[in-house]
């Protein structure tokens, strides 16, 4: 029995500890503490830790949240509305001092219409953009979304997922003849 107690105890204190990992709304400096409004709201807390974890950000991973079917966000408020996916991914820098960025155009549209990017934010023609990370940082291309309301810029490694040498090597498969001396 007072096993039981203890392991009840133990869960409950992860549980609380997992919570307790987001600020509630009363400590988030966005809203007023003395608001009797916000008693209505649920807690991001509640709200977030039921979902797949993420090192950074608001904590969750909102890609693996959908491909899991934790969550099942509406597509279109109009049904006249076409829901485009498109599936490819895209190199859009390579051999630099980092590992190769890889822009994944399925994980965008689960989110996002085309139009959100095309034309104004990106051509669509592969290679026809100029990225900079400096821009980046900056707040344009992708980090007009990335810092702001998708995973942070910290992340170098979720876009930057590529190694170069793989590229190289897939390249020097494809042309053998071009590439030897
Ligand atoms: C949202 C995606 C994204 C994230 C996150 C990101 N980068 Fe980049 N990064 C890019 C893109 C796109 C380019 C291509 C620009 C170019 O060709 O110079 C780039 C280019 C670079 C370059 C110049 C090219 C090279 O490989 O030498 C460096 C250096 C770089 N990033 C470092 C970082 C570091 C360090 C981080 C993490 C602190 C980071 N990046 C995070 C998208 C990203
Ligand atoms: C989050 C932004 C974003 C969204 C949303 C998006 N794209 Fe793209 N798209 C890009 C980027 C970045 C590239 C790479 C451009 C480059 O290499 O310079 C690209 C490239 C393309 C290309 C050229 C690919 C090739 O191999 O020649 C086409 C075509 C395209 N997109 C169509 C679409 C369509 C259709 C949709 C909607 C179903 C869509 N895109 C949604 C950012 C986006
Ligand atoms: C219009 C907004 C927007 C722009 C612009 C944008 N992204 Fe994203 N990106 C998102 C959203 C939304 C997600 C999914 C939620 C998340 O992971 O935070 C995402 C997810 C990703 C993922 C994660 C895929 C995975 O499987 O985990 C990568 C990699 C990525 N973006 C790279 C880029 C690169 C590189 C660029 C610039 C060429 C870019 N994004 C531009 C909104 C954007």
């Amino acid at each position: 029995m007072r096993r039981f107690v203890a392991i009840a105890l133990l869960l409950c204190s992860a549980a609380w500890a997992a919570t307790s990992l987001w600020k509630p709304l009363q400590a988030d400096g966005l809203r007023d503490p003395a608001n009797p409004g916000l008693a209505f709201l649920q807690q991001p807390g509640d709200a977030l830790s039921v979902l797949p974890r993420d090192t950074a950000g608001n904590l969750v991973n909102w890609v693996k949240a959908i491909d899991s079917g934790a969550i099942n966000p509406r597509t279109n408020l109009f049904p006249e509305t076409q829901v485009r996916i498109r599936e490819d991914d895209i190199i859009v820098a390579r051999f630099g001092s980092m590992p190769a960025v890889k822009f994944p155009h399925r994980q965008h549209t689960m989110w996002l219409d085309c139009t959100n990017c095309h034309e104004h934010l990106f051509k669509s023609k592969a290679g026809a953009n100029r990225f900079s990370m400096q821009k980046i940082l900056e707040g344009e291309q992708c980090g007009l979304c990335h810092g702001a309301v998708s995973f942070p810029l910290t992340e170098c490694n979720r876009c930057h997922s590529v190694p170069n040498a793989s590229l190289r090597r897939a390249a020097q498969a494809a042309a053998p003849a071009a590439s030897s001396p």
